[in-house]
């Protein structure tokens, strides 16, 4: 049976063997789907032997997603803009590196939350390797503007020069903002940070919320709590990442097997469990 497994530290709570589990059942490909702790220090080692062992492929996660796309062989357009993969498959020629985060965030914004982004102003808050997993696909459905916000405003202004050419080619403002000076009126504000990891509160003041936004968390559970919170205080209408974390996988299940399996039984059995 073919194997995979999603690679991280820490890795234990992780949904995506449940996800993959759901896939698998669902469109009859025999696989086996499993977590691997990897030591902080071992990634590469630790994922050359799981494959060597005759895996497939692999999904990974905090914190080595930079890691993986800097030992891949060859990687997608949308990995090396974000210098970061969440997918790996063994093939006979080395590591192939995609980054489906993106795919999984845009497919859940627009077909499962209905929210068209062309054309609209969105706030991207954070700058770290879920920002950057997410920016090129956002853009690529032509927003009228995006602004990247963050704590450290040069690793914002980073981004957004990595993506400029991107943008003017879809034909959206890209800029760069410090978290107190990010403007007002967003149709979509994307919480992309750590803060609530941290024990902080949303790192944007409510003025950044037009009438009637989408206000996006892309945690889940406990840790978009607070987010979503602050959404339903402020009129917007709050989401967390639980389908954008099935979107990436359903991704991901693509790129290894060729097959696209339906989400949404997926996701809303995962709601359910979480009520
Ligand atoms: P990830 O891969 O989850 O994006 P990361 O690369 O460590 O993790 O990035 C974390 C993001 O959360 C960064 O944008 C970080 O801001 P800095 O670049 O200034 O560090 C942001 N962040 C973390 N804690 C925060 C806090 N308490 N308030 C505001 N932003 C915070």
């Amino acid at each position: 049976m073919d194997r995979y497994a999603v690679a991280g530290n820490p890795v234990e709570h992780s949904k995506s063997p449940f996800i993959h589990g759901c896939f698998a059942r669902q469109t009859g490909q025999a696989l086996e789907y499993t977590r691997l702790l990897v030591p902080l220090d071992a990634f590469v080692p630790a994922v050359k032997a799981f494959a060597a062992a005759g895996a497939k492929g692999c999904n990974v996660t905090v914190p080595f997603k930079f890691e993986a796309h800097a030992a891949a062989a060859c990687s997608t357009e949308r990995a090396r803009l974000a210098g970061a993969a969440n997918t790996l498959r063994f093939d006979a020629a080395g590591w192939f590196a995609d980054n489906t985060d993106g795919a999984g965030l845009v497919a859940d914004v627009q077909r499962n939350a209905g929210f068209d982004v062309a054309g609209r102003d969105l706030l991207l808050v954070g700058a770290g390797g879920a920002a950057a997993g997410v920016l090129g696909p956002l853009l690529e459905l032509r927003p009228r503007r995006v602004v990247v916000a963050n704590r450290s405003v040069h690793k914002a202004q980073q981004l957004v020069r990595a993506h400029q050419p991107l943008a003017e080619r879809c034909g959206a403002e890209l800029s760069a903002a410090a978290l107190d000076g990010c403007g007002t009126g967003y149709q979509l504000v994307l919480n992309a940070t750590a803060a609530s990891l941290q024990g902080d509160g949303v790192p944007v003041p409510a003025s950044v919320l037009a009438r009637g936004a989408l206000a996006y968390d892309m945690m889940y559970g406990p840790a978009a709590a607070g987010f979503l919170q602050w959404a339903a205080a402020h009129g917007a209408t709050g989401r967390d990442g639980l389908g954008m974390l099935v979107e990436q996988a359903a991704e991901a299940f693509f790129v290894w097997r060729g097959v696209r399996p339906d989400t949404t039984p997926v996701l809303a059995q995962l709601r359910s469990a979480s009520a």
